[in-house]
């Protein structure tokens, strides 16, 4: 049986390697999402009945279930160094006759690459196993980013089978975020009252450097490989060959590399792709021109901080000049005063730009923009449009420096600048800004989903008086719609109907709907999970929230204040009164294990880890992850290891896993997934 489950455990990595590779290198899905999917179920259910033969190469395993407490160092067996830049292609000539006047009188030809904007990577590989991956850091040390670069789906876990592989193969190259991925994280962020990062490097930067790969395999980061480091053996005579065997080893390589046979062609490709660059759904920020050959890359050397066989050439950040017809203040759903500046309309890398955010009123104050002002505006990773620098000489009389407002835009009540110095808000509960963002936020698509209950008519409603909380959309009539503006019978009806239809919506979103800061759709969907019901969510206490595992700090406190405040409860209770009816989450709960502390430890045959930390939870227990006195059981499953024997030690009852499936009454069905 096992001989025979091994052999077909085998099989399925093999083949879902291959899709992997298919879909996330060669951009050539062969399968359906769902036959994928199906493999994958396939593999982990085999997987779970047999836990010995997982490995850590298997593709179930690239996300690591516990957070990490720090990042350790890795010492780079070869420096990664840094790369000289170049503006123009003058300067691309005199590097050319640097590279020609070293290298006498041979011939030597180049590849010009993309140059990428994200984070350098050194992936290690050991026999073709994936060992340690490892950011640049100061060059000689960086930090220890495994548990995070291998839930990238680009990068390979296990090399292909490949006639031969060196024992020892180090690749290097660039973890980014794709445009679209970082356009869709930041709406995200925005909606859940989180900082949007300013572009997709910083992103990727973000995620890499998070202690929970269960965030980092949720933010879609991809991978191009573009050097070696440490080789036991070479893998070619010349980097383009070398880039040939990384793509039959699995590993994805850049599709618009290309050979030059000298500088003139080069300096054509990089002008190419500088109109080109907009189409791709990465950022790059310039090219990289590399001598193909080996060994003559070993004539040229390096100086201290870069190699003299290769050059940058960066890509001037596009920028458009235009002028600001008025500056306007916009107030969030939290309160935060943004000022904004209204542009006259200019083009900026593809698209017209009307407006630019100041972001506070400290940058805004620094730059001095005023109205009437001709600015210089640049898209920051070509995407935010930015004022970035104001031309003070041709600035018109009698401008006055922007104020800072004293009050509200909207309200007019006063404003206090936040804790941190940066932010201004409007501290008026009742602000009807305040109260239309939230409003819009609540029946956004994340949400509650309220389709037709659009900006206009949410504008509309609160003017009129009806709608001051969420609670009052719950007791809207379709007489009081029609009494409104242009509003026909029939879209009355729509309105009321999707309205309706919200009240069963997911416990989550409804969570995720109140925004409470630092509540995005994620951890609502923790909180609903974890709470079952709004009651019992909103007369929780602190200790039970910051217990809670994905619930940093932060967030505890934010939802602790939220139900604690009174306004708050009674639009809660009014909006339950008038019938929303949350749906609740299906996991059963109960009080089995009321009040007890569980750690899990070692490999269970039934649950991941954090299912059985889950079921613990679902039983009114504490799932702790270290060992103290205050342990009430170990569960233990095979090899675990340092925390069964302290457990031992301190007398802590071990039970094992069809002890807990009898103390917890399940069969472990319906957890597995
Ligand atoms: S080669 C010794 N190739 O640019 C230099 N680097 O500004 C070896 N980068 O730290 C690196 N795309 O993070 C190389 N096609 C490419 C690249 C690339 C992006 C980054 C890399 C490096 C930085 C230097």
């Amino acid at each position: 049986m096992t001989d025979d489950a091994k052999k077909r455990i085998e099989q399925l990595r093999e083949e879902i390697r291959e899709h992997d590779h298919l879909y996330y290198v060669l951009n050539r899905p062969r399968v359906s999402d769902r036959r994928y999917d199906e493999l994958f179920a396939k593999l982990r259910e085999l997987e779970q009945a047999n836990p010995r033969l997982i490995t850590a190469d298997s593709p179930t395993q690239r996300v690591s279930e516990r957070p990490l407490e720090g990042f350790s160092t890795v010492r780079h067996a070869l420096p990664m160094l840094s790369m000289d830049n170049t503006y123009n292609a003058e300067e691309l000539r005199a590097f050319d006759q640097r590279v020609a006047k070293q290298l006498g009188s041979e011939d030597y030809d180049y590849v010009v690459e993309l140059k990428i904007d994200g984070l350098a990577i050194s992936l290690r590989y050991e026999r073709g196993i994936l060992i340690t991956a490892a950011t640049r850091g100061n060059g000689q040390v960086g930090d220890d980013v495994t548990a995070n670069v291998r839930t990238v789906k680009a990068v390979p876990l296990r090399l292909l089978d490949a006639d031969e592989i060196p024992a020892v193969l180090e690749a290097r190259g660039e973890v980014y975020m794709p445009t679209s991925a970082f356009l869709e994280l930041n709406r995200l962020r925005t909606e859940a009252g989180e900082p949007a990062f300013a572009n997709p490097r910083n992103a990727a930067a973000g995620s890499l450097k998070l202690l929970d790969a269960r965030i980092t395999a949720a933010r879609n980061l991809s991978f191009f490989a573009y050097a070696t480091g440490e080789l036991s053996e070479p893998l070619a005579e010349n980097h383009y060959e070398c880039l040939r065997r990384f793509k039959e080893l699995g590993l994805p390589v850049n599709p618009g590399i290309t050979r030059a046979g000298d500088i003139d062609e080069a300096i054509e490709i990089c002008d190419d792709w500088s109109k080109k660059r907009l189409s791709l759904d990465y950022q790059i920020d310039g090219m990289v021109i590399k001598v193909n050959r080996l060994d003559q890359r070993d004539i040229l050397g390096a100086t201290g901080r870069a190699p003299r066989w290769c050059i940058s050439y960066k890509f001037a950040a596009e920028q458009a000049e235009t002028v600001v017809e008025s500056i306007d203040v916009q107030v969030g759903k939290s309160g935060i005063l943004t000022p904004v500046a209204n542009l006259r309309p200019v083009q900026l890398a593809g698209t017209t730009v009307k407006r630019a955010s100041l972001h506070n009123f400290d940058m805004l104050a620094k730059l001095d923009v005023r109205s009437g002002d001709t600015v210089i505006i640049e898209k920051a990773g070509e995407i935010i449009p930015q004022v970035i620098e104001v031309k003070k000489s041709l600035r018109p009389k009698g401008t006055v420096s922007f104020r800072i407002p004293q009050t509200c835009p909207n309200c007019g009540s006063v404003v206090a600048k936040d804790e941190d110095g940066v932010y201004i808000r409007c501290l008026n509960l009742d602000c009807t800004g305040q109260l239309r963002e939230r409003l819009k936020y609540f029946a956004g698509r994340g949400q509650m989903d309220i389709e037709h209950l659009g900006p206009a008519l949410i504008d509309q409603l609160i003017e009129a008086g009806l709608v001051r909380n969420f609670a009052d959309l719950y007791v809207l009539d379709k007489a009081q719609l029609l009494g409104l503006e242009r509003t026909a019978d029939k879209s009355a009806a729509n309105v009321i109907r999707a309205i309706e239809k919200s009240k069963s919506r997911p416990l989550w979103r409804l969570v995720a709907g109140l925004g409470i800061r630092h509540i995005g759709g994620q951890s609502a969907q923790i909180l609903a999970e974890h709470f079952g019901s709004l009651e019992k969510l909103m007369n929780t206490e602190r200790q039970e929230l910051e217990a809670i595992d994905q619930i940093g700090p932060t967030m505890a406190e934010s939802v602790y204040e939220y139900f604690r405040d009174p306004e708050n409860r009674s639009v809660i209770e009014r909006l339950l009164a008038a019938g929303v009816k949350p749906e609740q989450p299906t996991t059963q709960r109960s009080d089995k294990l009321a009040g007890k502390t569980i750690v899990v430890t070692g490999t269970l045959e039934h649950f991941s880890r954090q299912q059985a930390e889950q079921a613990i939870r679902l039983a009114g227990a504490k799932a702790s992850s270290s060992v103290s006195k205050k342990t009430d059981y170990i569960l233990a499953g095979d090899n675990s290891g340092s925390k069964l024997e302290k457990a031992k030690k301190l007398g802590v009852e071990v039970i094992d896993e069809k002890r807990f499936m009898t103390m917890i009454d399940t069969d472990g069905h319906g957890l597995r997934h």
